[in-house]
């Protein structure tokens, strides 16, 4: 995206916070920002069983947060409380899947050490979402390097597992137009393939959950996605009845020809409303296995 495009669109987001949060909790003498902040932040912990996940990597923990939207919504001590949820989760792999950064970079460095420093075997793993790209992209990116974080931009890389396992993680940075978003996932799919003929990409981060049409195509066993925030508001005990209209996909398990979705309803929010929509971090044990949903009737969460 050119410099002034993505510099228009800062600008958009910044008096999009000013009238959605800023505006507002100054009418209500700080109410709304106080008690937005005294929403808690639940763990969910599922046991998926995904039809294409390989039996050699059965039973992986995935830790998964996503935008975290640091920033007015998203004090520091909060940062914290955070990736402690996640401390003793005896976590596998850890990913992030976009909008660490609500609108400016700076202070993210905290989140991403905090993040790196929780236990996970096969490491840490972050893509990159719309709101990452509104001030200095590179420097979210840097930051989370320097952390020791492993940033997936349009990339893939096979992690050995066990004795003489892989797991194969692709990553596909921020873009809307689901075309685009197919075409990223077709070319990492494609780059693991020249790779090694025989590969297959097990597990894909992509922020926004329209990369779940390609990936179901190429039959990618578990895609992790964000972006919606589940709608923010939802009707009481069905999360997929949300605000998020604009996405089909927007909120909790999808399967599709043996390929699963999970999209989470983040930990932050860019406008401070949540109903019936907490703000979440998620666990979840993958199995091999035919689908029924997690959480559902007969399913029960682990
Ligand atoms: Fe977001």
């Amino acid at each position: 995206m050119s410099r002034s495009r993505s510099r228009s669109k800062y600008r958009r987001a910044r008096i999009r916070h000013a009238l959605f949060t800023l505006a507002p909790d100054k009418l209500l003498g700080g109410r709304l920002l106080r008690n937005h902040l005294k929403d808690q932040v639940v763990v969910r912990r599922f046991r998926v069983p995904a039809p294409l996940w390989r039996p050699e990597l059965d039973g992986l923990r995935i830790g998964h947060l996503s935008d975290l939207h640091m920033g007015d919504l998203m004090p520091v001590q909060r940062i914290d409380e955070i990736n402690r949820l996640l401390v003793d989760e005896d976590l596998d792999l850890l990913a992030f899947t976009g909008d660490a950064v609500d609108l400016d970079w700076q202070g993210i460095e905290r989140f991403f050490e905090g993040m790196s420093a929780v236990p996970s075997r096969l490491g840490h793993y972050l893509v990159l979402g719309n709101h990452d790209h509104l001030d200095d992209p590179d420097s979210v990116v840097a930051a989370a390097r320097e952390a020791g974080i492993t940033v997936l931009l349009d990339e893939q890389v096979s992690v050995p597992v066990g004795d003489d396992g892989r797991l194969r993680i692709a990553g596909v940075d921020w873009t809307k137009r689901p075309q685009d978003c197919s075409e990223r996932v077709a070319q990492v799919c494609d780059s693991a393939r020249a790779e090694d003929p025989e590969a297959m990409v097990d597990l894909l981060l992509s922020h926004n959950p329209k990369g779940f049409n390609e990936a179901s195509v190429r039959g990618i066993p578990l895609t992790l996605s964000g972006h919606t925030h589940g709608g923010q508001v939802a009707v009481k005990g069905k999360p997929g009845r949300n605000l998020a209209v604009a996405h089909r996909l927007s909120a909790g398990f999808y399967e599709r020809d043996g390929s699963v979705l999970f999209v989470t309803t983040g930990v932050g929010s860019w406008f401070p409303l949540r109903i019936h929509c907490p703000p979440e971090v998620v666990v979840m044990e993958v199995r091999n296995g035919s689908w029924s949903e997690p959480g559902a009737p007969g399913n029960p969460t682990d």
